[in-house]
């Protein structure tokens, strides 16, 4: 007798640009695993204004808070145009304030001599981001940073609480305090009292600028590191440039009892409906969610089947060097899937 396997309600936004296109290659990757997911598919980003009249619809919202858990592709918000970046808002409305994103070049790609496996905790709430801005005098536009005591201790609690629980050995904080010495100065406070509670972990401050030049040069020595909101999202992108590209970073936007997953790039437009954008970031990402759902037998499977796939170096997207589609690359990874049934 076969026993039905519970379905996980999980909410989904497709997004948009390649949005729909990564989302439904995660979705085949999570169902050849053998999940069964009920998922609820819900609008945002510039696609949902042509059925809503907003970027960011409260249904939206709504199911994302009642199923706790969310697969997003990236969402365009449109430009200059009076909209606020709808992702921001969505993080702010659900207050996801822990930005995960782990670089890893033990997947098999990397543009580095040395092996990068580091793990950077983005603030994700405030900093510039809180997108208070105006025109002070013609010629003249003022935008406000906004740090709190409350925001840096919570990312940096993030931080320190996952570098301790995977055994990590350091955690890296990233400023500017030396020119911003009360936001990024309150930040470092916030986080050294913080570290000062982890012996078991080498605490270690860098500067932003430094720490670009060093992560090109010797990006071996970075293992967690804890940013600002603005640090955070530049030093993704660079990170993910040394080891492959925005086409396979993954990321999980944490709140404390709600999670969206996304990967770090955005909707692609140059590649939209071409068939050849990467899934493997939104692959990735699924990936963490399946963990953070506890199902990491699952989970293993995936990842040993992305670790076999891309070491045959076929069937590569693009951006990867390769030829393949989006639909040849899925076909591939899910061929590899099912030899390790
Ligand atoms: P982008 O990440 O969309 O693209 C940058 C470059 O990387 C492009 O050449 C693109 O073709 C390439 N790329 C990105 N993902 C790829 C993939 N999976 N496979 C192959 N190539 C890939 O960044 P861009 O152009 O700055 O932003 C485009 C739009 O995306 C903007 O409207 C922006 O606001 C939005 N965005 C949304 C994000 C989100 O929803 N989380 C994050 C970043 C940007």
């Amino acid at each position: 007798m076969s026993v039905k396997k519970k379905a996980f309600k999980i909410s989904l936004i497709p997004g948009d640009g390649i949005g729909p296109e990564v989302t439904a290659a995660a979705r085949k990757v999570i169902a050849e695993a053998g999940v069964v997911v009920d998922w609820e598919i819900v609008p945002a980003g510039a696609g949902a204004l042509d059925t809503h009249d907003t970027t960011l619809p409260d249904e939206t919202i709504e199911s994302v808070r009642k199923n706790k858990v969310a697969l997003k592709g990236p969402l365009t918000t449109p430009i200059g145009k009076g909209f606020s970046s709808v992702n921001v808002g969505l993080r702010k409305a659900l207050d996801l304030y822990s930005n995960i994103r782990p670089v890893r070049s033990s997947l098999g790609i990397s543009y580095h001599h040395t092996p990068i496996d580091l793990v950077i905790f983005r603030e994700n709430t405030e900093d510039l981001y809180a997108g208070l801005e105006q025109d002070v005098a013609p010629g003249v536009a003022q935008s406000l940073k906004i740090i709190t005591e409350r925001a840096s201790t919570r990312i940096a609690k993030s931080a320190f609480e996952w570098a301790h629980q995977n055994k990590r050995q350091t955690v890296h904080a990233v400023h500017k305090a030396n020119i911003m010495k009360k936001s990024d100065g309150l930040f470092l406070q916030s986080v050294r009292k913080v570290a000062a509670e982890y012996p078991d972990l080498t605490y270690k401050e860098i500067i932003v600028d430094n720490c670009a030049m060093q992560l090109v040069m010797h990006p071996e020595q970075f293992d967690v590191m804890v940013l600002g909101n603005l640090y955070g999202d530049i030093i993704s992108d660079l990170c993910a440039g040394l080891v492959g590209g925005l086409g396979v970073v993954p990321g999980a936007n944490i709140g404390d009892d709600v999670a969206v997953f996304e990967s770090v790039h955005g909707s692609a437009p140059d590649i939209a409906g071409k068939g050849v954008a990467n899934p493997l970031a939104t692959i990735l990402s699924a990936n963490m969610m399946l963990r953070y759902l506890g199902l990491h037998k699952e989970a293993d499977r995936i990842q040993a089947a992305i670790v076999l796939f891309l070491s045959e170096r076929q069937h590569l997207t693009p951006d990867m060097g390769g030829h393949a589609t989006t639909d040849e690359m899925v076909d591939a990874l899910i061929k590899k899937i099912q030899l390790l049934r």
